[in-house]
């Protein structure tokens, strides 16, 4: 029995990974096939699709990886990637896709490109979360991982927008980690800083000491169950203080809360 035999059966036997054709996406991609999940990698560029897939089959045989070429920032992106894993039971969805590589004020950016934006970090992420999360459920097992950044926990001018859609991540993440453990589905936001990933060293340059993609699937995968948050050890004191000493319970408490009220009962305004 090989060691990844749990991981396999509860998050297999198929991922979607969605921006998985380069950088932290491919090192998710890779990282499952080597616990043996099979994977479809959904991005725009099928030459790079291709190059990515053709890798992870060399380096798991017998591991399957089909890819889908769509552009998460129009509105029939998500649909055309549900359509093209219909034949397949989806075990775990790692929404990837989310970097910013233009720095800019959000009213010196065209609004064609900031449409884009959150077509592809908010409702193409919303809607793949629902299709996959809700055939999950059934099942009894599943994982969400929604990546995050250090940018999700407070403004940031230059980059507004993406700052505001980590924001969205994390929260959505930790309600959803709320609502679909009695389904079994685990849900987990990696929060992370400066990777040397492709998008991030085309757009400003190879940053010594930043994280290594590979890091970053490997030790986030290890954590998938322990949700609702994992901060990359690089930058946890630089977020400890704002996210506080016990996450879960947090939103534990709110869930808790949230629930009374829907029941008629009181919560007081505490
Ligand atoms: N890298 C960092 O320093 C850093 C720091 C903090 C957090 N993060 C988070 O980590 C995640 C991954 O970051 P990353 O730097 O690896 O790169 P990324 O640019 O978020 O993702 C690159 C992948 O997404 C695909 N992609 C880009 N736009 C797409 C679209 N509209 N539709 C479909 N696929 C699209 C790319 O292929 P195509 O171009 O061919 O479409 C590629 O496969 C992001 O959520 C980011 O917020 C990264």
């Amino acid at each position: 029995m090989s060691d990844h035999t749990a991981f396999t059966e509860k998050y297999g036997p198929w991922a979607v990974v969605v921006g998985g054709s380069e950088g932290i996406g491919s090192a998710f991609a890779n990282e499952l096939a080597h616990r043996g999940i099979n994977s479809v990698l959904v991005a725009r560029t099928q030459s790079t699709l291709d190059e990515a897939a053709d890798e992870i089959r060399a380096a798991n045989p017998g591991v399957e990886v089909r890819t889908v070429a769509v552009d998460l920032s129009t509105p029939e992106g998500a649909e055309r990637v549900t359509w093209a894993t219909d034949d397949l039971e989806v075990g775990t969805l790692v929404y990837n896709v989310g970097s910013e590589p233009k720095y800019g004020e959000f009213i010196d950016h065209d609004w064609e490109m900031l449409a884009g934006r959150l077509q592809r970090n908010f409702v193409s992420k919303a809607r793949l979360v629902h299709h996959y999360a809700g055939r999950m459920a059934p099942r009894g097992r599943g994982a969400l991982v929604l990546m995050g950044s250090v940018a999700g926990f407070g403004g940031s001018p230059g980059f507004a927008l993406y700052a505001a859609s980590k924001a969205f991540s994390h929260t959505l993440g930790e309600g959803l980690w709320f609502e679909l453990a009695k389904h079994g589905v685990d849900v987990l936001t990696p929060v992370v800083g400066q990777t040397n990933t492709p998008t991030m060293v085309k757009a400003y340059g190879r940053v010594d000491g930043a994280a290594d993609p590979a890091d970053i699937a490997r030790e986030a995968l290890d954590q998938v169950g322990n949700g609702p948050i994992w901060i990359e050890g690089k930058v946890q004191q630089l977020v400890g203080d704002r996210i506080g000493s016990d996450p879960a319970e947090r939103v534990r408490t709110i869930g808790e809360r949230a629930a009374r009220l829907a029941a008629g009962n009181p919560v007081g305004v505490s």
